[in-house]
């Protein structure tokens, strides 16, 4: 689903690189952890697959394609396989659960009765459907972070990048997060989650890639 080719990224020309000729590939199906101290690139490394940063060398291949021949027009229809959770949630606080679940059919001008229904599914999915007419400041740090993932899952990617999603809340509220990720994996969604939180993959039997000075890992006996 997503394979690493001999990456390399650096931000500033000259400066050492981030990611130093990385290969690596996530299968098709498969729940994976990205996990390496602050700093490391993990962040850095889903957004080379989101297109929000490019390599400078190596290849990155998504769902078969390499993203450097996908051309700048079908850019948006690409991340539509792609659903992605945010360490900050990026919530907007102006609008209910409701719409911001609903933004991405929004965009893509589905019909308002197909909208109601996908949101209330995709909200009792995150156990959140009493909230829809709820603002987000109103809701705990685990409820809002509940909302980003209903709002990643809304247009059904084949593809979740969640980026530290647990990052800010409780154990247990963290345990119910990996929860939800893992039943989506099991409806068939590829799912990529950086975390630094041990506790949340040891044990679990998902591969865990390490991300240390620049170098990508694979942990063993966890
Ligand atoms: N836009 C940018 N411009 C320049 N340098 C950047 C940029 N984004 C990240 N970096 C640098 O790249 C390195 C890797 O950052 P990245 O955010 O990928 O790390 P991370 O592993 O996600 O860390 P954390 O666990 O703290 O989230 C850091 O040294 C960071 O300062
Ligand atoms: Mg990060």
């Amino acid at each position: 689903m997503v394979r690493f080719e001999n990456v390399t990224k650096s931000y500033d020309e000259g400066s050492p690189p981030i990611l130093k000729n990385i290969s690596f590939e996530v299968r098709r199906g498969e729940m994976a952890y990205i996990t390496g101290p602050s700093g490391a690139g993990k962040t850095t490394l889903l957004k080379l697959i989101s297109l929000e940063e490019w390599a400078e060398d190596g290849a990155v291949i998504v769902d078969g394609e390499d993203v450097e021949e996908i051309p700048e027009v079908e850019v948006p229809l690409f991340r539509r396989k792609i659903g992605i959770v945010f360490q900050d949630f990026k919530l907007l606080l102006n609008r209910t659960v409701f719409e911001n679940v609903a933004l991405t059919l929004r965009v893509r001008k589905d019909n308002e009765q197909y909208i109601r229904v996908q949101v209330h599914e995709t909200l009792k999915m995150v156990n959140l459907r009493h909230k829809a007419d709820a603002m987000p400041l109103t809701l705990s740090g685990g409820e809002q972070q509940r909302v980003a993932i209903a709002r990643a899952l809304i247009a059904e990617p084949t593809l979740l990048l969640a980026d530290e999603p647990t990052g800010n809340l409780d154990p247990d509220t963290s345990a119910g997060i990996v929860r939800i990720f893992k039943e989506i994996n099991a409806r068939g969604t590829t799912v990529l989650h950086a975390t630094h939180d041990r506790d949340l993959f040891r044990g679990s039997g998902y591969r865990v890639f390490r991300i240390e000075g620049g170098a990508i890992t694979l942990e063993e006996g966890i």
